[in-house]
């Protein structure tokens, strides 16, 4: 696929399974991608489709965490959760998690940068994970947007963080003690862009919860170069 066909997947094809061998070959250039640190700061974890506990972790992802209060729903001219349930139609994600060395937080400032550092690194990699799936003929999506982590009247982000945690050690025994964040999820598989089409704009209601199918937030042109004469 060309670059210039990319788009942002929020209609995915639950039916359309890309082939083992075609997310192997993503997968591995996990290991390869530079980081600016040493130590690993953030994990991926390979979510499929038909893995039943990673269907349970990415329902409870799209529950508590992937989602914002403020779609506008123009049937009924008010602000709406908006869940990113994209990633339960998508066959496979690639889940990201940010490890803390501790979750005890003494000096802010330092706090921060550091987890500004593991965001860096964990968009950086979904970055060449991009590049990869657009050379793949892939379509996909990353879900960025963590605001229901902190959005729920009825669970605080340090509820959930203990839920998530207990989740994780459950499906990745690996991740046990590990002080983990969940951070952005990059959707993979095939589906239909509504740009243009009759389509364009309307909401998708499934598995419970709605979203927009497509958003005209596309980025203004941000390459400078000098003039040629
Ligand atoms: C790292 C990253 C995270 C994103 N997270 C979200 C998200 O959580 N929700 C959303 O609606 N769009 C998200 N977007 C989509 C962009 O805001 C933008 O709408 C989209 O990239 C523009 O469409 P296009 O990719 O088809 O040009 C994300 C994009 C990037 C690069």
């Amino acid at each position: 696929m060309a670059w210039q066909d990319r788009f942002f997947c929020r209609d995915f094809d639950s039916t359309k399974i890309p082939s083992m061998e075609v997310i192997d070959s993503i997968a591995d250039i996990i290991e390869y991608i530079p980081s600016q640190i040493l130590n690993n700061d953030h994990y991926w974890f390979l979510l499929e489709h038909d893995n039943a506990d990673h269907v349970k972790l990415k329902e409870w992802l799209v529950d508590n965490v992937y989602y914002h209060a403020s779609m506008f729903n123009k049937e009924t001219g008010t602000n709406e959760e908006e869940h990113f349930a994209i990633v339960l139609d998508a066959p496979y994600v690639l889940f990201s998690g940010l490890r803390r060395k501790t979750d005890h937080v003494e000096d802010q400032d330092k706090h921060m940068r550091e987890f500004n550092l593991m965001k860096c690194n964990a968009h950086l990699s979904a970055g060449a994970i991009l590049a990869k799936l657009v050379d793949s003929d892939l379509d996909s999506s990353i879900i960025g947007c963590t605001n229901g982590m902190s959005l729920d009247p009825d669970k605080d982000s340090k509820k959930k963080r203990v839920e998530f945690r207990k989740l994780m050690k459950e499906i990745f025994p690996t991740t046990s003690g590990w002080c983990l964040e969940p951070s952005i999820s990059i959707c993979i598989g095939y589906g239909t862009n509504h740009r243009g089409k009759e389509t364009q704009g309307q909401m998708i209601e499934r598995h419970g919860y709605k979203w927009i199918n497509y958003k005209n937030s596309h980025k203004s042109p941000n390459l400078l170069r000098a003039e040629k004469n």
